[in-house]
This record gives C-alpha cells, sequence and structure tokens, in this order.
C-alpha cells in the first residue's frame, strides 16, 4: 500500500546517498523518490557535507535551496559525479521509463552528464516489460500535430498531458504527449525511431543511462547493476 511504498521510497534514497563524497557535484532527481533523496542530502550539508548540485526541476531547484544546497547552473556543466532519481518503471536490463513528473528532458540531460547514474525505487517500478506506464514525451508546440502523427506511425496512441483541466506545461514551455506503445518488447529500437522525429525534444525511454537502481522491498534493498 501507500504507507509501506513511501517508507520504500526512503529506504531506497537513504542508501543511494552512501555514494556521495564531499566535493562531488551532485544531479538532483525530480519527484517524490527523489525528494526523500535531496531532504536528506539537504540535513547532511547543514551538518558539514560538502557538495554542490545540478537540479532536474524548477521544484527540485527550489527544494534544494530551501535545505542551503548550492545548485551550479546546468548550462556551465560539463560532469556530475553522481546523480540520484526515481523512475516510473525500471526492467532489469537497467532500461527506464521516467518523466511521469515532467521533468524527463532535464533528467535525461543530468543522467547523460553523470558518471554514476543511481536509480531510487520502490519495488512497485520494476517490471518484465517497460510500457504499461505511458511513455511521457515533450513536444515543442508547434510540432504537436505532426509528432502526434509520427507517433500513430509507430503504433503508438497520444493523450496530451492535461492537469486541472488545463495542458500541461513543462519547464520549459512545452507539452508533454503521454503516448501508449502497449508493452514494448524492443524498447532501444523505439527509443531510436522516437529520436528522429523533429519537434520532439525528449522521450521518457531511457535506455543505457543507468549504472545501478536500488530498489527497496520490505525494508531492505536489492541493487539491479
Ligand atoms: C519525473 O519527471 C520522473 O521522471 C520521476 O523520476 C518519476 O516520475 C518517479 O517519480 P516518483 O519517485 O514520484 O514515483
Amino acid at each position: 500500500d501507500k504507507t509501506q511504498q513511501d517508507a520504500e521510497k526512503r529506504v531506497a534514497a537513504l542508501e543511494a546517498i552512501r555514494f556521495i563524497k564531499d566535493g562531488d557535484v551532485v544531479g538532483l532527481g525530480t519527484g517524490s523518490t527523489a525528494k526523500y533523496a535531496i531532504e536528506e542530502i539537504g540535513k547532511r550539508v547543514q551538518n558539514g557535507l560538502t557538495i554542490t548540485a545540478a537540479a532536474s526541476s524548477k521544484k527540485t531547484d527550489e527544494l534544494a535551496r530551501s535545505y542551503g544546497i548550492e545548485i551550479l547552473d546546468l548550462q556551465t556543466l560539463s560532469s556530475i559525479d553522481v546523480s540520484i532519481d526515481g523512475a516510473d518503471e525500471f526492467t532489469e536490463s537497467l532500461n527506464l521509463i521516467k518523466g511521469g513528473g515532467g521533468a524527463l528532458f532535464r533528467e535525461k540531460i543530468i543522467a547523460s552528464l553523470s558518471k554514476n547514474r543511481i536509480i531510487v525505487a520502490d519495488a512497485s517500478k520494476k517490471v518484465e516489460k517497460l510500457g504499461a506506464f505511458k511513455v511521457p514525451i515533450e513536444v515543442i508546440p508547434l510540432a504537436l500535430q505532426y509528432v502526434t502523427d509520427q507517433i500513430t506511425k509507430l503504433r503508438g496512441s497520444s493523450l496530451l498531458r492535461q492537469i486541472n483541466n488545463e495542458t500541461f506545461i513543462t519547464d520549459n514551455g512545452n507539452y508533454i504527449i503521454d503516448a501508449d506503445f502497449g508493452l514494448i518488447d524492443y524498447p532501444e529500437e523505439l527509443a531510436r525511431s522516437l529520436n528522429q522525429i523533429d519537434g520532439l525534444l525528449a522521450h521518457g525511454l531511457f535506455i543505457g543511462l543507468t549504472s545501478k537502481v536500488i530498489m527497496a522491498i520490505n525494508n531492505g534493498v536489492v541493487v539491479f547493476e
């Protein structure tokens, strides 16, 4: 249930923090699991841990700053030591779906810059095949119809993300399409096809962008790497 899931999220987040050392540049994820990690890093910074960080969303930026964590300008970074982020789904082969919170583009840049990419998750995120969770796709608004049509050609159905009856707008001023491809047999192939579409800024398939998944289950952790 929900309380158990929250407890698991926290256990996974605390385990991930062991990989952070003094002097590191740390990539901070977005979402309810990453939040536990940010809060704990914040407490440690207040107790003398000296790290700097990159934030994957405005929300994370604000939360981290509220703890006194120094946030670097992502624009100028060419490497991040370790990043900690959540996922909506993961497989044992370390492929992910991310972007449930709409922060996938910055999350992907941070993962790409990171040397050690840690995903923290509760046990409900583990799947045999990706795709029960719809693939979030960030689209530049003027290309909405074009991208929707391309997704149709890839046998996907598109839903424009709404929040409280309004079109959801990302931190970058774009839309999110939640695309349903059914269960995905060949995620690398689908990711490659999506990468070809002009006007599509980023998709939530994270292939080869994960060093390890720390999954909490029944107060213990299982690590996939
Ligand atoms: C944010 O855009 C997402 O990629 C999150 O990392 C993902 O949705 C997981 O969120 P939770 O930790 O809240 O489940």
